[in-house]
């Protein structure tokens, strides 16, 4: 694919095309056409995209939608939804939007409807959340579990907290949670110092139930239950969410508290799997079934719109335009929302993973770049920080403004100041400001060169009118099948990870050199300086 990739007849047209694009800036785009700024937008799932203030025009858009064409994409989407083994290098189905299928649904991958399981996944779930909020469901001294604490770690642990701050004016009035993700004992100690354990539900949140930060975590946090209420403790104060059955009964657990869920579902796709269950712990069943509706929204909208209409084909091939076409590096993801602080590195793990690949499908070296770098901030607080660099730097760095019609907060008069930042950002992004309004303005000749800000940087600006559960989720599924567009149009396999393996499997060597005192180091010089030093320095 990816030598086919550059040969493809759409590739070379927006190659040719790109150079036409030199010399537009959008200052002379939207002078040109009073109506882009309703022409390039797209609605879908209860969310408005705004992709006007991108360095494009109609033949852009008219030749990535060929791309997207030429790179199968409705073929491939179509094998997603059927359950297909689209995760090549695993063996695996990437069947996450059956997590969000309504009930009675038929859903079928590996030759069986999913469908039921995961309702009967939801259920179980619900019911749980119910009797510890209601108090069936007490500590082993009877008190009432008014926090949760999750372990797990990346995929197990982002999305989850995420949705904690996301959905803040959604939470239980009683429930407070909390995370554990770091093999830091810092974070452990911090997240537990105020905590009571006969008042304290850990989830232990682990796909694989291997992962050494979330086990090392996990026997932390019993041994500090058992040293309290003991052994007899554990069983009201412990529930799983595992794929692995097997290892959390090893580890001590009552397989009537498995909430499962199935290798189909990759971590970083998971968080509205049963690995949720800390979300609908915070805000209830029926919040929990709205998030659903909200992925379920943006799947159908992502299955059933028009390419030029259908928002996440439209992200991800306005990323694919900057990434291989512009060379950018990064995307900055820069919500205006307070309570999505935490939306920029829940999206790092989701693109990053997924399309931080080097080769094809096929085992190919990849013959463009891929997956761009992600991170951001919320505004307004990185206007005061890195938004610096966007205006006047040398980089491109293409920017999704994330922002909400109605407050998240009773401060209607902040909420406005907020909108007032989002929208002030996109424009100055895009029109920047010339010598001659400078000038116009009485600027000192000699100020000019620092005081111009060039403009003509692209931004997406997706609105919503509240960020409730289902805009969350339809936020959520939004860049998941952005993310998926791009890897179809790379070519590669967006659902597996084989990169993050090697440092584990080093750890655990280092480990072992730790634990003998470094009696036989035998890694290349500087690591096994590097340790020698910490070793003799470790105990002050
Ligand atoms: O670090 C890689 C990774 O496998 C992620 O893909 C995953 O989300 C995370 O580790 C946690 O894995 P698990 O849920 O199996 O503990």
């Amino acid at each position: 694919m990816s030598q086919s990739l550059t040969a493809l007849p759409s590739w070379h047209a927006l190659e040719q095309h790109r150079q036409s694009m030199h010399a537009q800036h959008l200052r002379e785009l939207f002078a040109a056409d009073p109506e882009r700024g309703r022409r390039f937008t797209a609605e879908g799932a209860g969310l408005y995209l705004d992709y006007s203030k991108n360095l494009i025009t109609d033949e852009t858009i008219t030749l990535l939608i060929r791309l997207a064409e030429e790179c199968g994409l409705a073929k491939r989407r179509a094998a997603m939804f059927a359950g297909e083994i689209i995760n090549r290098s695993e063996g695996r189905a990437a069947f996450h939007c059956a997590l969000r299928a309504p009930a009675g649904a038929v859903m079928h991958t590996g030759g069986e409807n999913v469908v039921p399981q995961v309702q009967e996944v939801l259920a179980r779930m619900g019911a749980f959340v119910d009797k510890v909020h209601d108090g069936r469901w007490s500590g082993a001294t009877g008190q009432r579990l008014r926090h949760v604490v999750n372990i797990g770690i990346g995929g197990s642990y982002l999305g989850p907290e995420m949705a904690w701050r996301a959905l803040r004016n959604f939470r239980h009035a009683d429930m407070d949670v909390r995370f554990i993700a770091n093999i830091d004992g810092a974070q452990f100690l911090d997240v537990t110092v105020d905590l009571d354990p006969a008042e304290t539900l850990f989830i232990i949140s682990s796909k694989t139930f291997t992962t050494l930060e979330t086990m090392t975590n996990a026997h932390a946090a019993r041994a500090w239950v058992v040293a309290k209420l003991g052994e007899a403790a554990v069983a009201r104060h412990f529930v799983a969410v595992s794929t692995n059955t097997e290892a959390v009964r090893a580890f001590g657990m009552d397989p009537e508290h498995i909430f499962g869920f199935w290798d189909w579902v990759g971590g970083r796709y998971s968080m509205d799997s049963a690995i949720g269950l800390s979300t609908m712990l915070a805000v209830g069943p029926r919040h929990f079934a709205e998030l659903l509706a909200g992925f379920r929204a943006m799947d159908e909208h992502f299955q059933t719109a028009p390419l030029a209409r259908n928002l996440p084909v439209l992200l991800g091939l306005l990323s694919v335009w900057y990434n291989n076409f512009f060379g950018a590096q990064t995307q900055a993801i820069l919500p205006y929302a307070h309570d999505l602080a935490r939306l920029p590195a829940y999206l790092q793990q989701l693109q990053m993973e997924s399309n931080g690949k080097g080769v094809d499908e096929t085992g190919q070296p990849v013959a463009v770049d891929t997956g761009p770098i992600i991170w951001g901030e919320p505004g307004t607080d990185g206007q005061h920080s890195f938004y610096q660099l966007i205006h006047q730097g040398t980089r491109l760095i293409p920017c999704d403004l994330i922002g909400f019609c109605q407050p998240l907060s009773p401060l209607q008069n902040q909420h406005d100041l907020l909108m007032a930042n989002l929208f002030a950002q996109a424009e100055a992004l895009a029109f920047g400001k010339g010598a001659t309004d400078l000038r116009a303005e009485g600027a000192a000749e000699a100020q000019i060169p620092f005081r111009v800000c060039p403009g003509n940087r692209p931004s997406n600006l997706l609105l919503a009118d509240a960020l409730s559960p289902a805009t969350l989720g339809a936020i959520i599924a939004l860049y998941e099948h952005s993310v998926f567009t791009q890897g179809v149009i790379w070519g590669i396999d967006s659902f597996d990870q084989w990169g993050v393996e090697l440092g584990k499997i080093l750890a655990q060597r280092v480990v072992a050199d730790i634990q003998d005192g470094g009696k036989s180091l035998r890694h290349d010089s500087s690591t096994n300086t590097l340790l020698q030093r910490y070793l003799q320095r470790r105990e002050g």
